[in-house]
């Protein structure tokens, strides 16, 4: 699970890393309220989980309440690389004399620990890596020592912090390893790390990735909540596998490698149909059961973006008879919720029963499809129109 910078902060301040107050907000009004509750200078800041954030227009001053209304206006609704802004952060302003950056991960080729550290922070890690590779400290750091003291001392020193301040940033970087050992974290980055221009230093961005093979370890139920997009909240608490995307057409399948090429399919055929694209992907797996389908189906139809669904089942162990009677069953289920057309094509155990079984239910919204390819094609019509 990869955390948003607001849920960053509040773990850094936990842990004891220093901070600034943030606040999040959905709308300029709560963007407002929070300048006035943190006061002085702030930055809004959006909050999506992509890098870059500045560059695009996503990290903005405000040196009033009125200003950070604005800024939050801006920037909420932005598209950052396919993420659109929902949420910012209202961070209070620091006066920045310098930028550091820091991070420990998991190094999996080497089977370590890493950390990576240096006094030019600020610009992209990545670049600094390609470009300056001596800028860059890399020390391996033992699963078994982590980061103390003297480990910390010797990773500020191999980044060249002037020596005035290798105190201060190695104690920043013992609580930065903190939360990595202690979250289960594969991943902690700070970049910026700054010094104040009053002396301090300060995390500024955060990002955190969970080990979620260590999730039983943790109670994160609110903050996988507040992860989720509310209809991947829906699914999950379903037990559903499914993934948002952003098309129109709706995509049910059993198993993940079906699913997979029905996306491809559909984004291909979307190309000759006003370029109508999947909307999510939707595993239900090998027992379709009626359950199962209906809360597939509820899902998707509630998902305001998408205007025709394409069911693509491969009857195996699950014969197609079961699939059609779990489609006849979520279609009574959702009565008139089930306002979009659906596309049907079935093959594999028993498909002549299962194409019976919903040809005789006839359907005004069911339209049955004989391959991959025709169905792909009358969903992307049907979600064009
Ligand atoms: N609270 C703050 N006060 C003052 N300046 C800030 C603050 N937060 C960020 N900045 C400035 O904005 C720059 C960009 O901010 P930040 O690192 O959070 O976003 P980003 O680097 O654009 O996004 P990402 O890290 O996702 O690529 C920082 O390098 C810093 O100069
Ligand atoms: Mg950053």
């Amino acid at each position: 699970m990869d955390l948003f910078e607001y849920q960053a902060r509040d773990l850094f301040e936990k842990h004891g890393v220093p901070v600034l107050a943030g606040r999040i907000a959905d709308t300029p009004e709560e963007a407002e309220a929070a300048a006035k509750a943190i006061g002085g200078t702030v930055v809004v800041k959006a909050q999506v989980k992509t890098g870059g954030r500045g560059k695009a227009g996503g990290v903005k001053v405000a040196h009033s309440p009125a200003e950070a209304r604005e800024k939050a206006e801006a920037i909420l609704g932005l598209d950052i690389k396919g993420h659109v802004v929902k949420r910012v952060m209202i961070a209070q302003g620091a006066s920045i004399d310098k930028e550091f950056y820091f991070s420990v991960l998991l190094d999996r080729s080497n089977r370590t620990f890493l950390a990576l550290c240096s006094v030019e922070g600020g610009m992209e890690i990545e670049q600094l890596a390609v470009e300056r590779p001596e800028a860059l400290a890399k020390i391996p750091v033992s699963a078994v020592h982590g980061i103390d003291k003297a480990k910390a001392v010797e990773i500020a020193t191999a980044a060249k912090f002037p020596s005035e301040l290798i105190a201060a940033v190695s104690d920043v970087f013992v609580k930065l390893y903190d939360v990595f050992k202690k979250e289960d974290a594969t991943l902690v980055e700070v970049n910026p790390l700054v010094l104040t221009t009053g002396g301090e230093i300060v995390a500024l961005d955060g990002k955190v990735t969970f080990d979620d093979n260590a999730e039983f370890r943790h109670e994160r139920e609110e903050m996988e909540r507040d992860q989720l997009d509310p209809l991947e909240a829906k699914a999950k608490e379903m037990d559903l596998n499914y993934v948002k995307l952003d098309g129109e057409v709706g995509i049910i399948g059993n198993g993940a490698g079906l699913v997979m090429s029905t996306l491809d399919v559909v984004a291909y055929a979307g190309e000759r149909h006003g370029n109508v694209k999947p909307a999510n992907f939707l595993d239900i797996g090998g027992g379709a059961s009626a359950e199962v389908m209906a809360a597939g189906l509820d899902v998707i139809l509630n998902d305001p973006q998408v205007r025709s669904v394409f069911v693509n089942v491969f009857g195996g162990i699950t014969a197609c008879d079961a699939v059609a009677n779990g489609i006849v069953g979520a279609l009574n289920t959702l009565g008139a919720r089930a306002g979009k057309p659906l596309v049907v094509r079935l093959d594999g155990n028993n498909v002549e029963e299962g194409r019976r079984i919903l040809s005789e239910f006839n359907h005004p919204l069911v339209t049955l499809a004989d391959t991959m390819d025709g169905g792909a094609d009358k969903a992307a019509l049907l979600a064009n129109k």
